[in-house]
C-alpha cells in the first residue's frame, strides 16, 4: 500500500490495507451464502462507489444469485425545492425477489433514504442493505445495514471504490484524509 497518496492537493494516508479489507469480505460472503442459500438472492450494487466491493464480495458469493447494477441521478427540478433523484439502469423485475443492495458508504444516510423507497415500490420480496462502510455517527435516519463491512469514524475516506472529485477510486487499499498540522 502506498504511504501517502496525494489527490487534488490533499494528503490521505493509509487506514485499512487491501488483506484487512479481503478478510473481512471472505467473513461476510460466508455470512451471506449461509443467509441466502436457496433464495436466489439479486445483488444490486449502486454505481460508481461500490464497483470495487461488490466485485471482491461477490467472487466470496457461492449460492446461485444474480447480479446488477443500478445509479442514483440526480438533477435539479424545474420546482424551487431543488433536487430530484431517481434510479436508472435497472432493468430485472424485483417482484418478488430477494433483493440486496450493495454500497459504498453510507454516511448522512440521505442517498440511502432515496435509494429505499424506489427500490420498495417495486415489489421486491425482502430488501436488505450491505454497505463497505458505515460512519454510524454521521446518520441522520433510522437506518440500520444488515451487513456492514467497517464501522468508521467521521473522516473523509479514499479508495477502493471512494473518490475525492473523481480521483482515486482504483486504490485498492482505503485511505484516510491525513488531519492537516
Ligand atoms: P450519504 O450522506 O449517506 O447520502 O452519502 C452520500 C455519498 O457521499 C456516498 O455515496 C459517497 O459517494 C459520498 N461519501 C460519503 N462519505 C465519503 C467519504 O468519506 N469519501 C468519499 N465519498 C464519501
Ligand atoms: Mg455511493
Amino acid at each position: 500500500m502506498r504511504p501517502r497518496v496525494f489527490v487534488h492537493g490533499k494528503s490521505f494516508v493509509p487506514y485499512l490495507q487491501e488483506v484487512s479489507i479481503q478478510e473481512r469480505i471472505q467473513a461476510l460472503g460466508r455470512e451471506i451464502d449461509r443467509d441466502y442459500d436457496g433464495k436466489d438472492p439479486l445483488f444490486l450494487a449502486v454505481l460508481n462507489g461500490s464497483f470495487m466491493f461488490a466485485s471482491d464480495l461477490l467472487k466470496q458469493i457461492t449460492i446461485d444469485c444474480e447480479v446488477s447494477f443500478v445509479k442514483l441521478a440526480s438533477y435539479s427540478g424545474m420546482q424551487s425545492s431543488g433536487q430530484v433523484t431517481s434510479l436508472i439502469g435497472l432493468s430485472e423485475s424485483l417482484k418478488g425477489r430477494h433483493v440486496v443492495i450493495l454500497e459504498d458508504i453510507i454516511d448522512t444516510g440521505n442517498t440511502m433514504m432515496k435509494l429505499l423507497p424506489a427500490l420498495e415500490a417495486l415489489s421486491p420480496a425482502t430488501l436488505r442493505i450491505c454497505t463497505f462502510l458505515l460512519k454510524r455517527e454521521a446518520l441522520q435516519h433510522a437506518i440500520e445495514p444488515d451487513y456492514i463491512a467497517f464501522e468508521v469514524p467521521e473522516i473523509f475516506f479514499l479508495g477502493y471504490g471512494l473518490d475525492y472529485d473523481g480521483r482515486g477510486r482504483n486504490l485498492p487499499g482505503l485511505y484516510q484524509l491525513e488531519a492537516e498540522k
